[in-house]
């Protein structure tokens, strides 16, 4: 059984991917009922808004946002993630896409960022936060090597604020997703199991008004937040704090 507590943060987000790789962007979009998608374009919007010539796309998985940032702007995108199986299903989509020229995918923390500061025009990153054992430092690092001015924008699953919808989703997190885990194989049973309560661990201990401060003292302003469907997702964006 993968118990988050008793493990190193890192080690153990490696552990909860490196089985999903091969169904993950069709059962991530099921298992959110096509709202993935959705929110992914509202986060890549306000990016693209900015016109970068380069972004880094932290916690880039199977490439998926990186994808979607070459796409829709004519920026060269580096997509970096720990989990090597993740990333070698991205390469694949990259391919397929023939933006091998692009994109660039690595292997890499986003607690330790392997560029120097302000490298990138522009920096994405998609429900990482909660994998990170200190997301306030997290959160600097990320800024640290985004130029004066760049876009910085997020996307994570949020607890729906409202008591009735926050009923239902309490009941989809805790026993649909398990449910759906049993019949889709073992490794979407340990995720079924672990993304419901970890969100909710999560807020627990990181309020909306927590993260907007941590970004501030990151070094981040103008910061937007949009709670997305009803509040199962958030996206935020903001501007790296010129000087
Ligand atoms: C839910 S997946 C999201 C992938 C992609 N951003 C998307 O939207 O489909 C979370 C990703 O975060 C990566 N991850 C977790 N902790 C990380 C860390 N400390 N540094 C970099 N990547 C991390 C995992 O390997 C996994 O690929």
């Amino acid at each position: 059984m993968l118990t988050r507590s008793r493990q190193d943060p890192t080690r153990f987000a490696q552990k909860l991917f490196q089985g999903l790789p091969q169904r993950y962007d069709l059962l991530a979009e099921a298992l959110s009922f096509g709202q993935n998608r959705r929110w992914r374009r509202a986060m890549v919007d306000s990016v693209v808004d900015a016109g970068p010539t380069t972004v880094l796309d932290v916690a880039t998985g199977t490439a998926g946002v990186a994808v979607q940032l070459a796409r829709r702007t004519d920026a060269h995108v580096i997509g970096i993630d720990i989990t090597e199986a993740m990333l070698h299903r991205g390469l694949a989509a990259v391919r397929r896409e023939g933006l091998e020229e692009r994109i660039a995918l690595v292997s890499g923390q986003a607690e330790q960022l392997p560029f120097p500061d302000a490298t990138f025009d522009a920096l994405t990153f998609t429900y990482l936060l909660r994998y990170v054992a200190d997301p306030a430092a997290t959160l600097a690092e990320l800024a640290r090597v985004v130029r004066p001015g760049g876009a910085i924008a997020s996307l994570e699953f949020h607890v729906p604020p409202r008591p009735l919808l926050r009923g239902a989703w309490w009941l989809y997190t805790r026993v649909g997703l398990p449910a759906f885990g049993v019949l889709a194989g073992r490794e979407w049973y340990r995720v079924g199991r672990f993304l419901g309560p970890s969100i909710t661990a999560h807020y627990d201990r990181y309020s909306d008004a927590w993260t907007i401060d941590a970004w501030q003292r990151a070094g981040i302003s103008d910061i937007g937040i949009r709670l997305m469907s009803v509040g199962g997702g958030v996206v935020m964006w903001g501007r790296r704090t010129d000087g």
